[in-house]
């Protein structure tokens, strides 16, 4: 039997609410499919930081790099000031535990739940794949003469080689395996049917930034034409990439762009997948410890009253079953979220499901 020691960070706010269903609906998966998972879970967030001001304790990076994955729920608290938790944790942990790749899937489950007129699950369903250690949130910078009139903001957007290189490496093996290569990640076995073309957009502002895009450009078609000759290649500005989201989403296939774009992009991708209540991604490191994150915040002002959306949460545990290689577990849970979804869920809005978040957990068990 495959079995697997999975860290859990139930953070902040409505964190630890969505990720104690992920884990009922991990555990079912688990059941089905002769899989053990132990959890240990970790106290890191908000709480824990007023009560003690340490964000992250230093041997907190050693312990969890034992890991071959992290479930989070969320990082974010009302009292505390913005960044400290958001840099000192998740940053952090991106960063020192080299997950190089933030990888958030665009994919709609029904209709019902998109917000864009005459667009439907046959239209939305693209993976971003953004790159997570480099660019405006590695924290280069400075202020020179601050609090003075003459004050001066420094934030330099950091772009390296080998940052770049690596992760357009791992979206154009994700584009080709999208079309039918290994099944993962996010394969889709009606993608290969369709014939869908493997095509990876990078996604950048060329006209502007000519030095940082400049270098994702030439990366981008060197390796493509060096190791993907058989991936089409395309390119979209920033601006444009939000209008085709909007306008023509069935254009894409994979995108890749650096840390602020994916950062941003992403969200507009969540709301179009029918909102933050479904949409996760992973912070993958892809010879190291992943994380796997709802990706909407922690809805401070829902704590605790049990209706926050969990599917966010259990995609996350699939898209973890996934990148561990029980491919087979990952999709059932997929399926099984698909059927709660267009059978069950009235909306994927806090509140208005028509269930409360573990009753939402239940179905999605029950499901599968
Ligand atoms: C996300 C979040 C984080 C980010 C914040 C909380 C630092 O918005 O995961 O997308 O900007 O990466
Ligand atoms: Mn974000």
């Amino acid at each position: 039997m495959n079995s697997y020691n999975i860290a859990v960070i139930g953070g902040d706010g409505t964190g630890p609410e969505v990720v104690r269903e992920a884990i009922k609906v991990l555990d079912a998966a688990a059941r089905k499919f002769s899989i053990r998972l132990d959890y240990t879970h970790f106290d890191f967030g908000g709480d824990r930081y007023l009560r003690t001001r340490e964000v992250l304790p230093d041997s907190a990076v050693a312990e969890l790099r034992q890991f071959p994955a992290i479930l989070l729920g969320a990082i974010g608290h009302p009292d505390v000031k913005p960044g400290i938790l958001e840099k000192g944790i998740l940053l952090r942990l991106r960063f020192e535990l080299e997950q190089y790749i933030n990888l958030r899937p665009v994919k709609l489950y029904d209709q019902r739940f998109c917000p864009l007129r005459d667009k439907g699950p046959q239209d939305i369903d693209f993976v971003v794949v953004r790159e997570n250690n480099e660019g405006l949130y590695t924290g280069v910078g400075g202020f020179v003469f601050k609090g003075t009139p003459n004050e001066v903001a420094v934030q330099e957007s950091v772009n390296t080689r080998r940052g770049i290189e690596r992760c357009l490496r791992f979206a154009f093996d994700l584009a080709r395996k999208r079309r039918g290569g290994a099944p993962w990640p996010g394969l889709k076995s009606d993608d290969v049917a369709a014939g869908r073309k493997a095509q990876l957009t990078l996604c950048g502002k060329t006209n502007v930034l000519t030095y940082a895009f400049d270098l994702w450009e030439r990366a981008f078609h060197q390796i493509g034409q060096k190791n993907y000759p058989d991936i089409k290649r395309d390119y979209a500005h920033v601006d444009a990439t939000t209008m085709w989201f909007v306008k023509n989403p069935e254009w894409f296939d994979v995108i890749v762009t650096d840390n602020l774009f994916g950062d941003i992009i992403t969200d507009l991708g969540a709301m179009i997948q029918g909102g933050m209540g479904i949409a996760a991604g992973g912070n993958i490191n892809p010879t190291g410890t992943s994380m796997f994150e709802p990706i909407g915040g922690s809805a401070p002002k829902y704590t605790g009253l049990g209706v926050i959306n969990p599917l966010a949460a259990i995609c996350a545990g699939q898209m973890m079953l996934d990148f561990l290689g029980e491919t087979e577990a990952a999709g059932a849970i997929e399926k099984a979220v698909i059927r709660t979804v267009v059978e069950k869920i009235k909306s994927l809005a806090a509140g208005k499901m028509g269930y409360s978040t573990s009753q939402v957990g239940d179905l999605v068990a029950a499901a599968l």
